[in-house]
């Protein structure tokens, strides 16, 4: 257990996992899934591509192709989800959970976020799909927004636990649920006063920042993701609630690249960049709070055991060693900027001390 003090100069931690992570296709891969190699020993990855990835075929094959951009001296472990439409047969549930690689099947409401329109348009279309889910054991993944065009974008989340979410647990009382990049005190609450079977990711972007960081001097779009960023007080709700040691809160990014051109436009794209610094600013919102001895638990172990797998066998350090996040990594032909571009975050992963288990 690592001590509660703010003033280590190191922190060593079982190597954690991100429970939610879009890495993209094609040559973005290149760029993108070394950086999350480099300090994640496993990812569950997001199945929002175009077209999506809806069968188990497509999601191995979307495997290999993540596996081939993983560099050599690195061991990295991708996960794969479904993609849920109003269609999904139930053979493809039991192919999913028969393939042991698809661990989780995603309910995008239609509409809520990037490349949801092949998403759920009626989630009681969906009602025999999850009952063969909760039947066979596979994890539902929810991106939890209501979309109604009347329903303001900062009650999204609130009125989407009220319509969707509740009804769908008490229903599904054996269905494992993670509600993804929770936002609000109301989603901290929800999964806290649930069973065993509800779970949470938190973002380290969300853990640090509030609405404001959306217009500190100007439109930041670096800084919209969705769901978008909330008020202080939810961002101080999401503080409590990974420190409170609860172990159904665990750690996904939701690092979502994007090209600067599509972020940097009059209708820019929803996703925050974190991948290569996401662990510096995790241990920096527990810092804050003095609470690093709760870290390992939210990075390393409570995801794990919540999907029914072991925690990695091998461990990772954290220098407090100050470093400039890069201006921009070259992207397909174009720049992909991530959060706090130019910015120096506290803490370095220290490469020659994070000690690999061979594959
Ligand atoms: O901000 C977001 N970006 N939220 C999502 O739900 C999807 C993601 C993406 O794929 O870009
Ligand atoms: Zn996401």
């Amino acid at each position: 257990m690592l001590p509660p003090s703010g003033n280590l100069s190191s922190l060593t931690l079982i190597r954690p996992d991100d429970w939610h992570l879009h890495v993209r296709d094609g040559d973005a891969l290149d760029v993108v899934v070394p950086h999350s190699a480099a300090c994640f020993g496993r990812a569950l990855i997001m199945p929002n591509l175009r077209p999506p990835v809806t069968t188990t075929v497509q999601a191995l094959t979307y495997r290999e192709r993540i596996l081939a951009s993983v560099p050599q001296d690195m061991v990295f472990e991708p996960l794969m989800s479904l993609y849920l439409t109003d269609n999904t047969p139930l053979e493809e549930i039991d192919g999913a959970k028969a393939s042991g690689i698809v661990i989780a099947a995603k309910l995008y409401p239609a509409g809520a976020t990037t490349h949801s329109d092949a998403g759920v348009t009626a989630i009681e279309l969906i009602h025999p799909v999850l009952e063969r889910m909760e039947k066979l054991g596979l994890v539902l993944c929810v991106h939890g927004e209501a979309t109604a065009a009347d329903v303001d974008i900062f009650d999204r989340e609130r009125i989407f636990i009220e319509k969707t979410l509740s009804p769908l647990v008490r229903h599904f009382p054996g269905l494992k649920i993670v509600f993804e990049h929770i936002t609000t005190s109301e989603a901290a609450q929800f999964v806290r006063a649930a069973g065993t079977n509800v779970a949470a990711t938190v973002t380290a972007h969300h853990l640090l920042f509030n609405r404001n960081a959306l217009f500190a001097g100007g439109l930041r779009p670096h800084h919209y993701c969705l769901p978008v960023l909330k008020r202080e007080k939810h961002r101080r709700s999401l503080i409590q609630a990974v420190c409170s040691g609860c172990p159904r809160f665990f750690l996904g990014t939701d690092s979502a690249p994007h090209a600067a051109h599509t972020k940097e436009a009059a209708c820019g794209c929803a996703g925050c960049y974190t991948a290569p610094l996401a662990l510096s600013l995790y241990a920096e919102a527990f810092e804050a709070e003095g609470a690093l001895d709760r870290f390992e638990a939210f990075a390393s172990l409570n995801g794990a055991a919540f999907y029914g797998l072991p925690p990695n066998e091998d461990k990772i350090t954290l220098q407090r060693k100050s470093w400039k996040v890069p201006d921009y990594y070259s992207y397909l032909n174009d720049k992909l900027i991530p959060l706090c571009a130019g910015e120096t975050v506290a803490w370095e992963l220290d490469a020659s001390m994070s000690d690999r288990v061979p594959s």
